[in-house]
């Protein structure tokens, strides 16, 4: 089996090796080492890093990339199956985040040229004044949104 330095897999897989590491050390890919102690990757990698990117801008968390590859038998690289599978649950995730971001929208249009943020008065800074019965700080942002990467993150 054909096995990739760290550096390699960095540059063919346009992440940094912080976040290579990273992934290793949260369980999503797996190295073995070099009686040196650096890292070795099968090639596999490089499609299992295209999913953890793929689940990430679905808005999925480190964890829950864990947990679905996880579902995997013997730890194996997602085939083509098991992304339809395992993407397929990921469209109501989308629906929802969709909904959040046109709701947001909508707040906004009324708030443009104004800028008072009101507690009381402003539809995106508290709609229906509801972020006080949700506690103390920034409420107004949909959860679904709080999880969205920004575009180009290495992870
Ligand atoms: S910024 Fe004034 S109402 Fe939203």
């Amino acid at each position: 089996m054909e096995l990739l330095p760290i550096g390699e897999v960095a540059a063919r897989s346009g992440l940094a090796p912080s976040a290579l590491r990273h992934y290793e050390a949260e369980g999503l890919i797996a190295a073995s080492r070099t009686p040196g102690g650096a890292r070795r990757f099968p090639r596999s990698v490089l499609r299992r890093l295209a999913f953890v990117r793929a689940a990430q801008n679905v808005g999925l968390s480190l964890p829950e990339i864990r947990e679905a590859l996880a579902t995997l038998p013997d730890a194996r690289t997602p085939s083509a199956g098991d992304w339809a599978r395992l993407s397929a649950g990921w469209r109501d995730r989308l629906d929802a985040q969709i909904a959040a971001l046109e709701q947001l929208r909508d707040g906004l249009s009324s708030c443009i040229g104004c800028g008072c943020l009101s507690l009381t008065a402003c539809a995106l800074s508290n709609p229906g004044d509801a972020a006080a019965a949700e506690g103390p700080g920034a409420r107004r942002l949909s959860p679904l949104l709080r999880r969205l990467p920004p575009a180009g993150r290495a992870g």
